[in-house]
């Protein structure tokens, strides 16, 4: 593993071992162990889009891990004034050890790799949201021991989220269902993936017939960064489409709630439902930490 661009270029074996690495790192935090594995290495942090937990535990764990993280806003570099991104990786990677960045078009995460020398690790594009994945994954892990049998459910926008979901859900062997409406369903790249995996599969525009029987609920925003000027078409398309009591009554028993958040109450998730299960949320927020630890280790160490 050279970048972390996306989930689809990772191996079950490889998120694994990422997970592994994470729950030893996380272990070790709260035992007051520390390593200074990345002792004199730092990481730009570039960004075209706002973020609190992304920038702040990417920059607490480079801090943890022994270097320093540098957070760059596209508003402030050359990038954001049309300095071609195959320069900016050209001249960053003579002073960098590795770069994160979120921004728009995947592609752009995808040519700052190609044309860069060090590691580049997506922070969230459009299409992907790989970091966010990692960490619910290991949160999932956490709470339910393991991923064989589990059934993960996804309602809502077919965005970065759902795409990112549905292949690391599927790599890791659970079942994956997912309910959105027509016109705002997944990457076609990643419902091609999705169908190779046969029934292991599910896609409906009804949300109780995804939620049936789910042992992890997901849920996103229903406009995500950058498509603030759809708002309101999508409060109309995406009505319904919400984690509330109904649903939760046709999810497994002890079913658990994500969400990578931000949220917004009423809208993809009821108040009620996002504080009964607050818990597991919020330690999915942590380990954003401890899984971006991990992917820093493998990459930079
Ligand atoms: N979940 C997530 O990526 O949060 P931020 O946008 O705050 O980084
Ligand atoms: N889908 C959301 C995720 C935010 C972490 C967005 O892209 O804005």
């Amino acid at each position: 593993m050279n970048h972390l661009l996306k989930l689809s270029d990772l191996s079950k074996a490889e998120i694994i071992d990422i997970l592994n690495l994470a729950s030893q790192l996380k272990y070790e935090r709260k035992n007051g162990i520390e390593h200074k594995k990345l002792s004199g290495k730092t990481l730009g942090m570039i960004f075209q889009k706002a973020s609190t937990r992304t920038r702040v535990s990417f920059e607490a764990g480079m801090y943890q891990l022994g270097g320093q993280a540098m957070f760059l806003s596209s508003r402030d570099l050359q990038i954001g004034r049309g300095e071609p991104v195959e320069d900016t990786a050209r001249v960053l990677s003579r002073y960098l050890d590795g770069i994160m960045i979120r921004t728009f078009a995947q592609q752009e995460v995808e040519d700052l790799a190609k044309y860069g020398s060090i590691p580049v690790i997506n922070g969230l594009t459009d299409y992907c949201h790989p970091c966010q994945v990692l960490a619910d994954l290991l949160t999932i892990r956490e709470f339910k021991g393991g991923f064989e049998g589990l059934k993960m459910c996804y309602i809502g926008d077919g965005n970065n989220m759902a795409n990112s979901l549905i292949v690391g859900g599927l790599k890791v062997g659970m079942q994956v269902s997912i309910a959105c409406p027509e016109g705002y369903r997944p990457d076609p790249k990643v419902l091609s993936f999705a169908a190779d995996c046969g029934d292991s599969f599910f896609m409906t525009d009804k949300v109780l017939e995804a939620a049936q029987g789910a042992d992890v609920i997901f849920t996103d925003v229903w406009s995500s960064m950058g498509m603030e000027g759809e708002a309101e078409a999508r409060k109309i398309a995406f009505k319904g489409y919400q984690i509330n009591d109904e649903v939760m009554d046709v999810a497994a028993k002890d079913a658990m709630v994500q969400h990578c958040l931000p949220a917004h109450r009423e809208e993809e998730i009821t108040a009620k439902v996002f504080e009964a299960h607050a818990n597991e949320i919020f330690e999915e927020a942590e380990n954003r930490l401890h899984a971006q630890k991990a992917v820093l280790v493998k990459l930079l160490g």
